[in-house]
């Protein structure tokens, strides 16, 4: 698939027909992940990739909220996406912020990531939600994340059933952009 394809195919999946994602793919897509730019190449996304069948229904049930438990009904595989606190975007020396956005930076080089790990799902067939709605709390305990990292989206990863909705419209470039 050509990238722009790639871009224009993407759309979020809110309907997938339980056929199972490989291990092997998930691990392509955190591949593709990591050729993303990040804050002086810190690299603090970190992913929790979910694909075992009990697993994945705890995350489903415990940690999603009714209306994205629906969506992910019949899905494979989550991949529960954080980043590392005070790193990015922080001096080393000092531990202070570097600027005003502060964490703000792990978030951004982890959505860059993300985009990434989607769009390769996208080339190889696979489907995706990213759900910022979820409970931290019980994702924390039930995956044993440490405490100095911020749990961000969880991603469904499987595959759409037949006929969904099409993507929603964009806005045009005149709305969004500005040209000096
Ligand atoms: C940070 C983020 C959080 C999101 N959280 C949810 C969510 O909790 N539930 C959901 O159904 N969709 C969620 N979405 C999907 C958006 O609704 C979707 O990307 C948007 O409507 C554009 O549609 P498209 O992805 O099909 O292009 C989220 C998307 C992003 C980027």
């Amino acid at each position: 698939m050509e990238f722009q394809e790639v871009i224009k195919a993407r759309q979020s999946v809110r309907s997938f027909n339980g056929e199972p994602v490989s291990a092997e793919v998930v691990e392509e897509m955190v591949l593709a992940a990591m050729e993303a730019p990040s804050w002086k190449n810190s690299q603090t996304s970190r992913y929790y990739c979910v694909t075992s069948e009990n697993m994945v229904e705890r995350v489903r049930s415990e940690v999603l909220p009714g209306f994205n438990q629906n969506s992910t009904a019949k899905a494979p595989a989550f991949i529960v996406t954080t980043f590392k606190k005070n790193i990015s975007g922080f001096n080393k020396n000092t531990g202070e912020p570097d600027n005003e956005v502060g964490n703000g930076w792990g978030a951004y080089d982890l959505g860059l990531h993300d985009m990434l790990l989607i769009a390769k799902g996208k080339e190889l067939g696979v489907d995706t939600l990213i759900m910022g709605l979820r409970d931290e709390k019980v994702l924390t305990e039930l995956l044993s994340i440490p405490e100095d990292e911020q749990i961000m989206s969880v991603i469904a990863v499987g595959y759409a059933t037949e006929g969904i909705s099409a993507k929603p419209k964009r806005k045009s470039v005149d709305e969004i952009a500005r040209f000096f």
